[in-house]
């Protein structure tokens, strides 16, 4: 076991403890980076308590699931996950299970309400979690969904669950002020708070010692990131170079907030990766408007011509909603229009998705019909391809640097990594190991990934 001890928290491993002797908790993760990065904080406090991680289930004393309320099947997959924790309790009565993270927080207790759940706790309350264990063994239910104003976890060292130890996430603030109307993260996660940002360099530190190779900071909104005058672009300028060996990504930037400091804070770091994801959700200004995204279609725009200006050659990803309340068929051809026009690298795309309680479901009608839906999403999800592909050829001739992250899940001959763009490469293995940074000559493309061979 690593040991290692950085400031105030004695860390005793940033991996997980499997350990035979002691009760075992099991961990599902559903939905955002946010929410894989808020299971590794929690597998820490529960090893700190004296629990072990398993990856069997059924060998589970503890069953964790962190839920995802931000659309409706992601709700319905918990729900159908949590029938079947129901037969696990069965064959082992023993068993505890805890509904945690967004899901937990806008249904509270009514999660309580069947014979599966024992424990629900939201995503600001997580150090409760060993003492709600505890709990429910006298037979009692445990319930916390106090959401904070400071909780940051900034002294927790997240336990890694990921298997390579190449990539990993750190969480640079929570919650999120912003209120799109169609969102229900700051009813689930609270308002924004930042993190004390010599808490993040120590956890920078901690993960390279241990061999890490890349790092994502992480926010709902990271540009917003202010903790005693430090804004943003100071915090990635601190990261970068107190890991000049270690490349840095960031997500989620919001159009409204991004500012030039960031950009040419990118420019200006060889470590920063030459990538943005930029959620449009919708080409329309009358839709960005009734959205409250706080931008209008040009001004989106006009933030894309800066970002190429300051930082040629940057990808640029995004998220998509196909058919907000109210949207016609001219708004969604402004949304084809401002996808072909910005030429984007990669994008997800959803349909839209009511959700109890939020402006939209508050103020507007879900009024664009099912099939609709589905049609103008298929279109998007149609053009997004052809743009995804035209990205990568682009890359065919030219020579990347892969931070390889894997074997491929085709071949056992071949790694796949990442370039700094973001994107996917397999190639051939060679001498080459998981966490090298390769130069990749790419020879063949899909839409979906780069192919090559070392140069
Ligand atoms: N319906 C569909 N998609 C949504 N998103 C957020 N809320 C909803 C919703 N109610 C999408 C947005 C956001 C991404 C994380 O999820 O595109 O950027
Ligand atoms: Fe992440 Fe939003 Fe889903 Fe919560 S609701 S897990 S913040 S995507």
């Amino acid at each position: 076991m690593q040991t290692a001890n950085h400031g105030k928290m004695t860390i005793t491993s940033i991996r997980p403890v499997f350990d035979r002797d002691k009760p075992k908790m099991y961990i599902e993760t559903y939905g955002c980076q946010m929410n894989v990065n808020d299971s590794e904080v929690v597998v820490a406090i529960m090893q700190k308590a004296g629990y072990s991680v398993t990856k069997a289930i059924g060998e589970a004393n503890i069953i964790l699931i962190n839920t995802c309320s931000v659309r409706d099947n992601a709700e319905q997959r918990v729900w159908g996950r949590l029938e079947f924790f129901r037969q696990e309790k069965k064959k082992r009565p023993g068993v505890t299970v805890g509904v945690i993270g967004c899901m937990a927080e806008r249904l509270k207790d009514s999660l309580l309400e069947n014979n599966i759940v024992d424990i629900v706790i939201g995503p600001d309350a997580y150090r409760e979690l060993p003492k709600l264990v505890e709990k429910t063994e006298s037979g009692q239910k445990g319930i916390n969904v106090l959401l904070s104003r400071d909780e940051t976890y900034s002294d927790i060292s997240p336990v890694r669950l990921d298997k390579t130890g190449v990539t990993a996430f750190i969480s640079i603030m929570r919650g999120c002020n912003n209120v799109c109307a169609f969102c229900v993260v700051p009813y689930t996660r609270g308002g924004e708070r930042s993190r004390n940002p010599e808490t993040i360099i120590r956890e920078l530190k901690e993960l390279q010692d241990n061999g890490y190779k890349e790092v994502t900071l992480l926010g709902q909104n990271v540009d917003s990131y202010l903790y005693n005058g430090m804004a943003f672009a100071d915090l990635l300028a601190m990261v970068a170079e107190s890991a000049p060996e270690m490349r840095v990504r960031f997500s989620t930037s919001h159009p409204k907030d991004m500012t030039d400091k960031v950009l040419k804070t990118m420019a200006k770091y060889d470590n920063i990766c030459n990538y943005i994801h930029l959620p449009v959700q919708s080409g329309s200004t009358a839709i960005l408007q009734n959205m409250n995204r706080k931008y209008t279609r040009e001004e989106y725009l006009q933030r894309i011509d800066t970002i190429r200006e300051i930082i040629p050659g940057c990808a640029i990803s995004t998220d998509i909603i196909a058919g907000f309340c109210g949207e016609t068929q001219k708004d969604h051809e402004d949304t084809l229009s401002l996808m072909r026009k910005v030429g984007y690298d990669f994008a997800y795309m959803f349909k839209y998705s009511e959700r109890p309680n939020t402006k939209a479901a508050r103020h507007f009608k879900d009024d664009v019909p099912e099939d609709v839906k589905i049609k103008r999403l298929t279109e998007i999800i149609d053009l997004q391809s052809e743009l995804s592909l035209a990205s990568h050829q682009k890359d065919v001739g030219t020579v990347v640097e892969v931070l390889v992250e894997d074997t491929s899940k085709r071949s056992e001959n071949d790694l796949c990594g990442r370039t700094p763009q973001n994107k996917m490469v397999v190639f051939p293995k060679e001498n080459c190991k998981i966490g090298d940074l390769v130069n990749v000559k790419i020879t063949d493309c899909s839409q979906a990934t780069l192919k090559g061979v070392k140069n």
